[in-house]
């Protein structure tokens, strides 16, 4: 009889090392990382990129909390402020007065409350479901001037410009100046052929573009004009008597072009990539596209979002007094980053988070944040999301990508994560 080996206690598996968070191959897969925080770390104080130190909060229940805490501002100099009259001041620092900045991202209540109030009246949602036809009309434009080559860069060519003309087209930007919209945006996000280092100067440009359209529009309405776009209805807007000023309204409006820009951009890249990468996934939705199953598509975006939305942390926050967050203290003045992608893929919240599902049910993802900053541009983002794959998958049934996927390039800043560039290829279509 050959001699069994005894057992021994097995010795305790050494804790796995914490994957690198922001080098140079991060965006391409955060996942891992924050699958390892969200176990062994979830509310972690982490060194990012620029030298500053934040906390990351990576649990769907901590990152829900935090994200609804009147205790954490938006204003970073919140605790030493206050002002005579408890209004908070804008989070930009040296960035005071009339400026772009002092939009709802960055400002508490009771001035949130007030300017979305304000803005919720003419950004409707009859405003945006009346805009369907016309987002319909642009993709497909888009889709018309490539479908004939049988292959196209996804992101330049159809999910970059598809967002930038729709909202200008809802803020009633005329058509000739929708141009330099695109060029502006570009530089915003370094696209390919944008010239570098533009980012203030485009801002800049946009500034005094914007702030002239408002004028001019405003002169228009008090001459008895009947415009319908949002920035006239912005104009209009009033609660108890109470108006936009002149610069409110640029900073709704920039904010607006801002948001609602390479969210969208990365939400129609990230989408078609997951899906391209996911056939089984893919089929389903086809199948939907042909029989105009709507309940499936509006599902199949909000999966998409789950599964690698385009907005990765929330905006700043700021701890106006000391607190607990996960059980984790927190001091006052400590800046907090909530990482809505690590929240979407806990399984602590989600069955199999990291399956691409587009029957998923009851989708409580936090793609679109949470609490009183909740996506004021939801429905659009919605409505752009589903109209935009409808089109790709309607007229090119055989999509199919076009690279390798290790080849691929991620733009990751902090906030926002989606491909630089998405080649696909397809049966030309003529037509
Ligand atoms: C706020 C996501 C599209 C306008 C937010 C926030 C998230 C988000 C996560 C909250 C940030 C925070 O709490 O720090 C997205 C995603 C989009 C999208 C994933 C596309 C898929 C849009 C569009 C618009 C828009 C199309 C407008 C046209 C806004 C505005 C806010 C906001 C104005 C600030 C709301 C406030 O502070 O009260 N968005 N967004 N977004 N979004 Fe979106």
């Amino acid at each position: 009889e050959t001699p069994q080996p005894q057992p021994t206690a097995a010795p305790a598996p050494a804790p796995s090392p914490m994957p690198p968070l922001f080098d140079w191959q991060f965006a391409a897969d955060p996942y891992p990382a924050y699958a390892w925080l969200r176990e062994h770390a979830p509310v972690r104080k982490t060194e990012l990129p620029s030298g500053v130190e934040a906390w990351l909060v990576t649990r769907y229940a901590d990152a829900r909390q935090a994200l609804a805490d009147p205790r954490l501002s938006k204003n970073p100099h919140h605790h030493s402020e206050q002002g005579a009259h408890g209004k908070g001041k804008v989070g930009i620092p040296g960035e005071r007065g009339a400026n772009l900045m002092t939009h709802l991202l960055n400002i508490d209540p009771p001035d949130h409350t007030r300017l979305r109030r304000l803005v919720s009246k003419a950004f409707t949602p009859r405003r945006v479901a009346a805009f369907e036809p016309r987002v319909r009309e642009l993709a497909d434009g888009l889709i018309d001037a490539f479908a004939a080559r049988g292959e196209a860069d996804l992101i330049h060519e159809f999910a970059f410009p598809l967002p930038i003309y729709a909202i200008c087209d809802m803020l009633g930007v005329p058509h000739e100046d929708q141009e330099d919209f695109r060029a502006w945006a570009g530089m915003m996000i370094h696209q390919p052929g944008s010239p570098r280092g533009g980012v203030g100067r485009a801002v800049k440009r946009m500034r005094r573009y914007l702030a002239e359209l408002i004028h001019r529009k405003r002169a228009e309405l008090a001459a008895g004009g009947q415009a319908d776009d949002l920035i006239s209805g912005l104009i209009r807007a009033s609660d108890h008597g109470e108006h936009l000023t002149e610069n409110e309204a640029a900073a709704m409006a920039f904010i607006l072009l801002f948001a609602g820009f390479e969210t969208t951009v990365n939400l129609i890249g990230n989408g078609t990539y997951a899906l391209l990468r996911h056939p089984a996934q893919r089929a389903v939705l086809q199948r939907a596209v042909a029989e105009g199953d709507t309940a499936l598509l509006e599902a199949a975006v909000e999966e998409l979002l789950r599964y690698d939305g385009p907005v990765e942390l929330a905006t700043w926050r700021f701890a106006t007094r000391p607190l607990t967050i996960g059980g984790q203290a927190v001091a006052e003045g400590e800046p907090v980053l909530v990482v809505l992608a690590a929240a979407d893929r806990d399984p602590a919240k989600f069955d199999a988070p990291d399956t691409l599902d587009l029957t998923r049910r009851d989708n409580q993802h936090l793609g679109y944040g949470h609490g009183i900053h909740y996506c004021l541009g939801a429905p659009l983002a919605r409505l752009e999301g589903r109209t935009a794959l409808t089109a790709l998958l309607g007229r090119l049934p055989d999509l199919r990508l076009a690279a390798e996927p290790a080849d691929l390039r991620w733009r990751g800043g902090l906030i926002m994560r989606g491909l630089r560039t998405l080649p696909v290829e397809f049966t030309p279509v003529n037509g």
